[in-house]
């Protein structure tokens, strides 16, 4: 093990979540952000799996921040398709007003939550629906992000009540969206210019937002480590 850093499970960091949810009146919200392929959105299903295993009822969901990409007719109308994952090609002030409006909602009243369809391309309104559960696990990459030149990203930060930031090696990332392109239907080539000229720029965006989280956890075996 690296010097510093200590071992834990999913459920152990499930139960850490479910500890502090406790002391909080309301709903809480876990963050949880990194670079893009860094295994975010399967952290965050883990944890809520573990949430609900060791509850016995649903007491979490997730709320991907993906589901705030603008469509695919939208970013071709302003010519920025090909930026699709950047920073302002999410509608940023969207998900701050969605997190706070779920936030704020009474137990039991609905909210739909959008998801997002790799199979489609394009967000799902209501792809899921928050009622009963009282801890929200978001995850994307842009949570931590505050830069003078994407101010509405700052206004997710306070809505949230814990953050981690998943952290995984470059190479590692490379490889794995070089295989999800190519899954997508992307020759080799194509897999490898849209990772070197999109991706590794958005990485190297949210690498900078690390410190402002509240832990840093690396993928160890089946375990994870908190840096
Ligand atoms: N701990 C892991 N070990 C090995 N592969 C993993 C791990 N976590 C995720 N993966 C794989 O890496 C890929 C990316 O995972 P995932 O979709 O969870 O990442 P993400 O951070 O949500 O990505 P994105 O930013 O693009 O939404 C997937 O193919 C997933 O199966
Ligand atoms: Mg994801």
């Amino acid at each position: 093990m690296t010097r510093g850093s200590v071992e834990t499970s999913l459920a152990e960091l499930a139960a850490r979540v479910r500890r502090r949810a406790q002391e909080k009146s309301g709903r809480f919200v876990l963050g949880i952000a990194g670079p893009p392929g860094a295994g975010k959105s399967t952290l965050a299903r883990g944890v809520r799996d573990e949430l609900n295993i060791a509850a016995g009822y649903p007491i979490a969901e997730v709320a991907p921040m993906d589901g705030f990409h603008l469509s695919t007719a939208q970013l071709r109308a302003a010519g920025d398709l090909a930026r699709k994952g950047e920073p302002d090609t999410f509608d940023a002030a969207g998900y701050a007003a969605l997190l706070r409006r779920v936030r704020e909602t009474p137990l039991a009243e609905p909210v739909p939550w959008p998801t997002y369809s790799r199979e489609l391309h394009e967000p799902v309104s209501g792809g899921v629906v928050f009622d009963r559960q009282t801890i929200i696990v978001t995850e994307g990459n842009y949570l931590l992000l505050d830069d003078p030149a994407h101010p509405d990203w700052a206004a997710v930060r306070p809505l949230l009540d814990e953050t981690w930031y998943l952290d995984v090696p470059r190479p590692i990332i490379e490889k794995r969206l070089i295989r999800r392109h190519m899954r997508g239907g992307r020759t080799l080539e194509a897999a490898k210019l849209k990772v070197a000229e999109s991706d590794l720029l958005n990485a190297r965006l949210v690498e900078h937002t690390r410190p402002g989280a509240d832990l840093t956890l690396r993928k160890y075996g089946r375990a994870y480590r908190i840096a």
